[in-house]
């Protein structure tokens, strides 16, 4: 019979060890998977991932299956990849739930990120509001594509006093976990506060100091040397969604009061690094945003624009968590956002990094880092081959 623990109690170091010796890595799940990141999966492509690895009884396809695609598993498939017991354990501390005929699924999902574990709400089977014990019914973001593109321009240098705003399941402020001199992180959603505390035991940091709060609010006047952000900025029609998701119609709302906030905040030579899309208007220009954003920074800064998209594109890719009721919900669901981009006025959405440092000069650099993909063909192309076999005798 499982015993219940909070999950405070239970040490879940156990846990990344067995997930470890498993197999279950980042690498691991971009192989099986052919993906890059995990929103790589999504509502229209998770059944043919399942395919993928269906039968597969090896413990890296069985714990990919249960903590990354959300599918009930075998009790004794589970046991056999992470420990004997295992599977009772995790009931016990609820991060499992038992289903019929001997399966569990996972109430929680964990993602690998690096040589790091992170629990965070599901994707796929919705929120589970009582998982390990939790409460609080708004759900915490799973790390995704925006949460890797910032994590991986962060210089790694000296032993810095780091500060995560809007942390989540504290996936920013964790790259820091060895070497930082002092590791704090806000959120404004208590489940995120609790998950994120989880998520340093998981990978055994016992020192992030993570306060419940609006931004700066919890912090008075403290300042750090590195100011991570990556805050809610999607242009939405849905205001009272998660907190992890809507910056208002031009999307920077939160951005905004982050950047205000540095002069306070970070010390003399300090650096900052945010993630953010921002909404365009007509005769808008980002140069012309960002140094709106920077008037008052005792500094030097760089906007790094990384995709850019009109209203129909944003709407395309946000609308689609609504294919699980159907074309025309989709179709209706398109139309809402891009009547919403255009009641707003907002022509097209810019992904972008915005880096600071305060070292007293003021400027703002804006360059372009979105990816480029060479035209250069591996092999000969279809119409060549074609050619090729036509002159051969
Ligand atoms: C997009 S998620 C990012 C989570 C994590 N840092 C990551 O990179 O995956 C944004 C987070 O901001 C939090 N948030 C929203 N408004 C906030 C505010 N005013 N103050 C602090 N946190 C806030 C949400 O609860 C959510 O956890």
């Amino acid at each position: 019979m499982a015993r219940h623990q909070s999950p405070s109690q239970s040490n879940l170091r156990w846990l990344a060890d067995g997930l470890l010796a498993g197999g279950y890595s980042a690498e691991a799940v971009r192989q099986q998977l052919g993906i890059r990141h995990p929103d790589d999966i999504g509502a229209l492509n998770h059944a043919p991932a399942v395919e993928r690895l269906r039968g597969d009884r090896s413990a890296t396809a069985t714990l990919t299956r249960l903590w990354f695609l959300e599918t009930t598993e075998l009790q004794r498939t589970v046991d056999k990849a992470l420990g004997t017991d295992a599977c009772e354990r995790l009931i016990g501390i609820g991060l499992l739930r038992r289903c019929s005929a001997g399966r569990v699924v996972a109430r929680l999902r964990i993602e690998a990120v690096d040589q790091q574990y992170f629990l965070a709400d599901r994707r796929f089977l919705g929120v589970d509001r009582t998982a390990l014990h939790l409460s609080g019914r708004d759900p915490v973001y799973p790390p995704s594509s925006d949460s890797f593109l910032l994590r991986e321009i962060i210089p790694m240098n000296g032993d810095p006093s780091v500060l995560d705003l809007c942390c989540g399941s504290g996936v920013q402020a964790l790259t820091f976990a060895t070497r930082a001199s002092r590791l704090a992180g806000v959120d404004l959603n208590p489940r995120a506060v609790a998950i994120a505390e989880l998520n340093a035991g998981l990978n055994g940091v016992d020192r992030f100091d993570v306060r419940c709060g609006d931004l700066y609010a919890p912090l008075h006047r403290e300042q750090f040397d590195v100011i991570l952000a990556n805050p809610p900025f999607v242009s939405s029609p849905y205001e009272r969604g998660p907190a992890y998701h809507a910056g208002g119609a031009s999307g920077d709302r939160i951005l905004r009061r982050i950047i205000k906030g540095y002069s306070k905040h970070l010390a003399p030579q300090g650096r900052a690094f945010a993630i953010s899309h921002v909404g365009l208007r007509r005769g808008e220009t980002m140069t012309g945003v960002a140094a709106k954003w920077f008037a008052d920074f005792p500094g030097r800064a760089l906007i790094v624009t990384l995709e850019s998209g009109s209203r129909v594109d944003l709407a395309a890719a946000q609308a689609q968590f609504a294919f699980e009721r159907g074309r025309r919900a989709y179709a209706a669901e398109v139309r809402r956002w891009v009547d919403y981009l255009r009641r707003h006025r907002i022509d097209s959405i810019v992904a972008f990094l915005a880096v600071a440092e305060r070292n007293g000069t003021n400027s703002i650099e804006v360059v372009d880092g979105s990816p480029r993909i060479l035209p250069l063909p591996l092999t000969p192309s279809a119409s060549q081959r074609v050619a090729d076999w036509l002159l051969k005798k």
